[in-house]
């Protein structure tokens, strides 16, 4: 059986919005003879992203985001559309991963998709050969704006990129629901272990972090959750979870995941609090929220399962998933966000890459809003294919609002 293609046919059938993208793409080819690279988680979902942007007639060049994210099984498969190249695999070395950037950067693309910003960064440090010919690009998550702001503040980053990520249809539906049910779905998963009446301390009280909260709150577990935000943690509070600093926190909870998108949130003091046998997870971008390197030169010995390395420091043991990567991706089982929460996020990456193609020439560099209009039209959508509707506002509420006259 080909896995990867099943995969594919799978994830499509659950992505109505992105379907009636592709099928208009198909119809008028907007993207014809466009170069579109790609750093992408390469699983399922994105494969359904990558179809519909070759349907509209883009040459895709395509690699993952990160060294374990990638299904191979959809990678292959990916390979064999019309149009598509795939140049992903899971498991790869850091040579190999930005190796992989180069080869979709020698396609010169017109348009950038980027998930953290490593494929910008490369554009903008070993292959600047590449930007002249770019017209803008997209970034798909937090840690990729965040770093695509501190480019342009410092007036380095050379052309308009859309922060897909910030706008209401992505955030409020993938960082929340997405991460909060794929990260828990991936620690049970791995570890078989209940949550219903578990200690789980969140790191970050932010879009994934109160996602997270949420969810391991339905399960019936304690949440204890950390900020460096008062106002979120203030929110914490408010919504019903404890709130305190990690190094309390570090000696109360069974499990832990962090979705800070901050460096050594869990480190040598942390470490040092934590319960024997306590289960450390990460749901943010990059694998420097548990301070590894501690762990690896000061644990006594580490035994390494699918998933699961156990670090065994002054007589405990800890334990850490998918090598402190992202969870819902990177455990052997992890499948990412739910295809429906991808539904939207993937919609939106389609009709940006097409906004860029029709007005990056227009937009000055520099990190850009989703247009409403866009947004508005993947709600609207969504809600279509879910057999809802809604009022609409009349013209006597429509003046209201957009009137000062009217008061007590
Ligand atoms: P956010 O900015 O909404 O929230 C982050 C929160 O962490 C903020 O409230 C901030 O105050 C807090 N924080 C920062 N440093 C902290 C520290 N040392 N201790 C405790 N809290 C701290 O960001 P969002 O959207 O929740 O994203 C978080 C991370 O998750 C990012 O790296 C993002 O790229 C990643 N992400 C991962 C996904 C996945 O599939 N696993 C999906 C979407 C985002």
């Amino acid at each position: 059986m080909d896995t990867g293609k099943e995969k594919i046919s799978w994830a499509r059938q659950y992505m109505p919005v992105l379907s009636s993208i592709a099928r208009e793409f198909r119809e008028n080819q907007p993207l014809k003879g466009v170069r579109i690279g790609m750093a992408l988680h390469v699983e399922a979902k994105t494969a359904c992203l990558v179809e519909a942007l070759a349907a509209g007639g883009a040459a895709v060049h395509i690699t993952g985001c990160n060294p374990l994210s990638t299904q191979d099984d959809v990678a292959r498969a990916l390979g064999e559309v019309p149009g598509v190249h795939c140049y992903a695999r899971r498991g790869v070395s850091p040579s190999e991963y930005y190796a992989a950037i180069d080869r979709v950067l020698d396609s010169h693309p017109q348009v950038v998709i980027d998930d953290g910003m490593d494929l910008i960064h490369r554009l903008h440090t070993t292959r600047r050969d590449c930007l002249p010919g770019v017209l803008g690009g997209c970034e798909e998550t937090t840690t990729g704006v965040h770093r695509l702001r501190a480019m342009a503040r410092e007036g380095r980053l050379a052309f308009p990129v859309v922060a897909v990520n910030d706008t209401p249809m992505k955030r409020h539906f993938d960082n929340v629901h997405g991460t909060g049910e794929s990260a828990l779905a991936g620690i049970m998963l791995t570890t078989n272990m209940l949550m219903a009446g578990k200690a789980v301390v969140v790191a970050g009280y932010g879009f994934c972090g109160r996602g997270l909260a949420r969810k391991l709150h339905g399960l019936g577990a304690r949440v204890i959750v950390t900020e460096v935000d008062p106002r979120k943690a203030l929110e914490a509070y408010m919504d019903g979870f404890s709130v305190m600093p990690m190094e309390k926190a570090a000696g109360e909870g069974e499990i832990f995941i962090t979705a800070t998108g901050n460096t050594s949130v869990i480190a040598a003091p942390h470490f040092a609090r934590i319960r024997p046998g306590a289960v450390l997870a990460n749901a943010g971008h990059f694998n420097v929220e548990i301070d590894l390197g501690w762990l690896e030169e000061n644990a006594d010995a580490v035994t390494r399962r699918d998933g699961i390395d156990t670090y065994t420091v002054g007589g405990k043991e800890i334990h850490v998933l998918a090598e402190g990567r992202l969870v819902n991706l990177a455990v052997p089982k992890g499948m990412g966000h739910p295809i429906e929460v991808m539904d939207l996020s993937f919609s939106l990456q389609a009709l940006c890459a097409l906004h860029i193609v029709t007005s990056g020439r227009e937009m000055k560099p520099g990190v850009h809003e989703v247009p409403t209009e866009i947004d508005e039209t993947v709600a609207a959508r969504k809600l279509a294919s879910l057999g809802l509707s809604i009022d609409e506002l009349t013209e006597s509420q429509e003046k209201y609002l957009s009137g000062w006259e009217s008061g007590t």
